[in-house]
């Protein structure tokens, strides 16, 4: 049953909350999303990746889901969400939800029961245990949650504990009940009958966890990451349920190393079709949020190695932005672009011919494809995300004198930054909502929105629209084997790829400055057909954009087709 349609695909994500709002509550919704299908169509993506859009009472923004089966209230009915799908399908594109089910949220019916008692029927959906010390006050290991502090919370009435990777509204899920990977074959059912064409599968890595929850390695990590039946759960997953439906999975894998992506994602292993690999987004933060100066050569040499070991074995997602991370043009590039309107567009155009190129299945973040930045914070209270809120509480209790450092460190890396409004225009509320939104528009929105972006010819929206029209159907950027052709170079990321009867090589300079480029002799020389495919300096003079030694522009890229 199963295609491989997801390596021809582009995949626009959708953070409903902050996307389009139409019922004015200042809350992006299903029918604000219905209103931008055609949007959608003409960028040219094929599939949608729509963060939680369930029953939720959004500690974290919907991955604390209350019902699986329904929609959040104020995104919505289920009605809107079929309208949106048959909309989407309409238009040739396809549909990924969020499967968040390594947790639920504490409302859930499973955790509302699994409280009541010990021997209740639903006390095995979750992990609970005795604390340890004389008075059984301390967690029963040294776990930390992804969000800080302690993975558990002490529950009064049985005197135990129970474990939580993220907030302590989000309770885990205890996957070595079969009880539990039941429902959740049922739940991925439920939504692929109802015609969903696939799922993001949110931090599927941390899914099994030793037996027993002994103490680990780094606040427990080991322990719970890629765990011992990690791969038994996946493969059952799929044999009973999604290798009937013609759908694609993309595991969300923190962590992860080329190895396990490979059994994540090997062929005819029947896990997952592809994963999200972090490596390339942290290399300037370290846990979450301590920001790293960016290095050029560290980027391009994890790229690259994902690019060259899972080649033939494996299958890339290629992203640069997400509701979780920084946006792009702000967290790669030094300088201060967003000063400058004409560089911000240049580094921002760079940085999608650097990851669009590569093998594997792309991703574009809402906002990114218009080049949007981060947003000021001037004070704690404009952090909003439980994440954010979770490092000035612990900063508050255990270490006041870091509160400095920690607004400057959040400014850069706040979830925050990517969950702003999306900007539609430069009306009210750039045109997100009538009401008052539930966050802050980022006050760039008088230059930075879609309807300039569309009528700019020179914009970073059209640009990607080319990108998106080169890659459909190109075998070379689908199949061709990927080679790293500047390797030392501190400036420059540059690379091949090669197939049968053609060779792209895509060059990108990183940096605000000139810098010379030396062509390869050996291609000009064969007399092959060179020609010029993408650039992001419109009026390059064409002697200018010949294959040869040249020198490229502040933030200059070039494609070039090289066929023999
Ligand atoms: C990963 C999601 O992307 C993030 O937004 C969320 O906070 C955690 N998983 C917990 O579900």
């Amino acid at each position: 049953m199963k295609t491989k349609w997801f390596k021809d695909a582009f995949i626009y994500q959708i953070y409903p909350r902050s996307f389009c709002d139409g019922n004015g509550d200042g809350i992006g919704d299903i029918r604000g999303i219905i209103s931008k299908l055609d949007y959608l169509k003409d960028l040219g993506i094929n599939a949608v990746w729509l963060s939680p859009c369930y029953k939720s009472p959004n500690d974290d923004n919907g991955y604390d889901i209350s019902d699986y089966r329904d929609i959040m209230e104020e995104f919505g009915t289920l009605d809107d969400w079929k309208e949106m799908v048959k909309g989407m399908h309409d238009r040739g594109i396809k549909l990924i939800m969020d499967l968040v089910v390594n947790h639920t949220s504490d409302e859930h019916a499973w955790f509302v029961e699994s409280k009541k008692s010990t021997d209740n029927p639903y006390r095995d959906y979750y992990f609970w245990k005795k604390g340890r010390g004389k008075d059984g006050k301390k967690p029963p290991n040294n776990w930390i949650s992804r969000f800080g502090g302690s993975a558990w919370t002490y529950d009064e009435n049985t005197d135990e504990f129970y474990l939580h990777l993220f907030s302590k509204k989000q309770p885990d899920l205890n996957w070595d009940n079969p009880k539990v990977r039941e429902e959740v074959k049922g739940i991925v059912k439920y939504w692929l009958d109802l015609g969903a064409d696939g799922f993001r599968c949110d931090v599927i890595t941390y899914i099994s966890k030793v037996e027993g929850l002994p103490d680990g390695k780094l606040g427990g990590d080991n322990m719970f990451t890629h765990g011992p039946n990690i791969h038994k759960y996946l493969q059952e997953l799929y044999t009973d349920v999604l290798s009937k439906y013609d759908c694609m999975t993309v595991g969300e894998a923190a962590g992860v190393t080329t190895d396990q992506a490979k059994l994540y994602t090997g062929n005819g292993r029947g896990e997952l079709d592809t994963v999200f690999q972090f490596e390339h987004v942290e290399v300037n933060t370290f846990a979450q949020i301590v920001p790293r100066k960016v290095k050029l050569n560290r980027i391009k040499e994890v790229l690259s190695k994902w690019q060259t070991e899972l080649f033939g074995n494996g299958w890339n997602s290629l992203y640069l932005e997400n509701h979780d991370q920084p946006r792009c043009v702000s967290r790669y590039i030094n300088d201060n672009v967003d000063g400058d309107d004409f560089l911000r567009k240049q580094s921002a155009k760079m940085l999608m011919t650097m990851m669009y190129f590569q093998q594997g299945t792309p991703y574009v973040y809402q906002g990114q494809e218009i080049g949007m930045t981060n947003i000021e914070f001037h004070s704690e209270e404009e952090h909003v995300d439980v994440l954010s809120k979770t490092v000035f509480r612990l900063v508050k209790k255990y270490a006041p004198f870091l509160k400095g450092y920690a607004m400057r460190a959040l400014a850069i890396r706040s979830r925050d930054n990517a969950r702003t409004p999306m900007q539609w225009n430069a009306e009210k509320n750039a045109g997100f909502s009538d009401g008052l939104p539930w966050y802050r528009v980022n006050p760039n929105y008088t230059t930075i929105n879609t309807e300039e972006a569309l009528k700019d010819p020179d914009s970073v929206l059209n640009f990607l629209k080319k990108i998106i029209e080169i890659r459909k159907g190109n075998e070379t950027i689908r199949d061709g084997r990927y080679i790293d052709i500047q390797k030392d170079s501190k400036d420059l990321f540059a690379y091949r790829r090669e197939a049968e009867v053609e060779t792209l090589e895509i060059i990108c300079n990183y940096k605000n400055k000139e810098v010379n480029y030396r062509a390869d002799a050996k291609l000009i020389g064969k007399g092959a057909k060179i020609e010029l495919i993408l650039s992001n300096y419109q009026n390059i003079a064409y002697d200018q954009a010949e294959y040869r030694d040249f020198i490229l522009k502040p933030y200059e890229c070039r494609v070039y087709s090289i066929k023999k």
